[in-house]
């Protein structure tokens, strides 16, 4: 039958668990009280969704890095010197060949792999299994968060939630518009609420675990926030449809720091405020604040002026949560050092800068923030409305039809007929907003915004060229001198 945001049947589930185990790994399905009972006892010790409960009652920030090695022991000194230097929430980063499911290269990768030398780019997660998991994760003092990001994470969210975690990342917007090429919607979300199902038993059996809907945060580029927002919203409310009740949406920040506090603003308003009218008022929310995803500067000073940039928009907006990136990710997966130095310049900003955040609201904020509730609400509510107010049949429909509509993406599905690109000041505007349904209020603000962009082009008009000249940015060269 079809796809929908009703909430799995626990028999159906026990169902597809006993068969995703067979196929993929070849055995029966971890047993679930055993699990519960491990999991409980740690989420008291070092549960992520009191942690992040916490800080957004005092008005703090939590810094949450990614990091993932192969070997255990390196794994183990990695998260405990980036809880050393500040992080709040420790991650387990899961491997690509792992995220792919392809288990036995992983665990070859891992045979081969020393703590000195990682030939992958994560933790392979059912290489170690559930046991060295649990023992890696009850040797660290802080909450952990398993990170990956695939249409299909059944058994790494399994491995993940009976090891300890109590984080998990991502949804089917994300992963499937964002990450995959060929997936679609109607198997993806299949694949997603099973684990957010899985969760909700977790949550029912005292273990609550904490999911980040990441929804249309572009990777590799810049979008308009209002559309990132939507995203999120969807993958929130395929979360709680199925019982997760800690739910973290995103906002990637861009680089222009009025923009980027409202979108942190607003991606938390909408997201409460579709969940409520989904009848899912009993869902918990914690807005984080995520470093730019796209190219960073290979120069590390320029990569901390970037994070600052950064972390200033984070403090300002206040949010719980911080994802926090690293001066060497120009280059690539970063040193432990490079990691927690990261950590700690972040900490120390937000510091400085948060009991500052009123005086740094400023009317430009309140300006983008009521233009992104208009524009996100627009969208939102048609793609409700093609579902009959099911936001998984509403996303369908909307895809295909261009009512939902991203930028570069991966995905064959998507129309891409969106193409934004950066006002004067670098807040990012519709350059061509495809078939979203927008207000003619919202589309004439747009429009103005770009005026003086446009102005400064030689044929008066923006092209595709000034979207490929964004790209870099938030790259500076210095103006070379004449000689003479
Ligand atoms: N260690 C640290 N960071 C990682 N990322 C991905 N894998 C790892 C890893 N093993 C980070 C990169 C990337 C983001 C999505 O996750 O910064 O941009």
């Amino acid at each position: 039958d079809q796809v929908s945001n009703e909430m799995l049947d626990l028999d159906e589930l026990k169902t597809q668990r006993a068969s995703v185990f067979h196929r993929q790994l070849g055995r029966e399905p971890y047993d679930l009280d055993e699990a519960w009972d491990f999991a409980r006892s740690n989420a008291e010790r070092r549960g992520m969704a009191a942690t992040l409960a916490r800080a957004k009652a005092t008005g703090n920030t939590v810094a949450i890095p990614r990091a993932g090695v192969a070997h255990w022991d390196a794994q183990l000194e990695l998260m405990r010197t980036l809880s050393a230097a500040g992080a709040g929430v420790v991650p387990i980063t899961v491997d690509s060949l792992t995220r792919s499911l392809k288990f036995e290269d992983a665990a070859k990768a891992l045979a081969q792999s020393t703590p000195d030398r990682s030939v992958l780019n994560g933790y392979p997660l059912l290489a170690h299994g559930v046991e060295r998991t649990r023992e890696l994760i009850s040797a660290v003092d802080r909450p952990v968060i398993v990170r990956a990001n695939a249409i299909d994470l059944r058994l790494v969210a399994e491995t993940a939630f009976a090891s300890g975690a109590t984080g998990f990342v991502s949804g089917p917007m994300y992963a499937t518009l964002e990450y995959s090429k060929l997936g679609s919607l109607e198997v993806s979300i299949p694949n997603w609420q099973y684990i957010f199902r899985l969760m909700g038993e977790y949550a029912a059996h005292g273990v609550p675990i904490v999911e980040d809907a990441i929804g249309f945060a572009q990777s590799g580029t810049c979008s308009v926030p209002s559309l990132m927002h939507v995203g999120v919203v969807l993958d929130a409310l395929i979360m709680a449809g199925q019982g997760v009740k800690h739910i973290v949406p995103y906002q990637m920040l861009q680089g222009h720091v009025a923009q980027d506090v409202a979108g942190c603003i607003a991606v938390g308003t909408l997201t409460d405020e579709y969940l409520a009218k989904l009848g899912f008022g009993d869902v918990r929310t914690y807005v984080a604040s995520s470093d730019w995803n796209g190219a960073f500067p290979a120069r590390q000073p320029d990569a901390y002026g970037l994070l600052a940039a950064n972390v200033l928009a984070c403090a300002i907006a206040r949010t719980p949560v911080n994802y926090v990136k690293t001066i060497e990710e120009g280059i690539g997966v970063p040193t432990a050092a490079a990691n927690a130095a990261s950590i700690r310049f972040t900490r120390y900003l937000t510091h400085l800068i948060s009991r500052q955040a009123t005086s740094l609201l400023s009317p430009e904020v309140e300006f983008e923030l009521e233009l992104n509730l208009m524009e996100a609400r627009a969208i939102l509510d048609a793609v409700l409305d093609m579902g009959n107010g099911d936001p998984v049949r509403g996303s369908i429909s909307a895809l295909a039809t261009g009512v939902l509509d991203i930028p570069f993406s991966p995905n064959v599905h998507v129309r891409g007929n969106v193409l934004p690109v950066r006002d004067a000041d670098g807040a990012v505007r519709f350059l061509d907003h495809g078939a979203l349904p927008l207000p003619a209020a919202a589309l004439r603000i747009e429009a103005e915004r770009l005026a003086s962009r446009r102005a400064r082009s030689g044929s008066g008009e923006l092209s595709y060229q000034d979207v490929i000249d964004d790209l870099s940015f938030l790259e500076f060269e210095e103006p070379t001198l004449p000689e003479g």
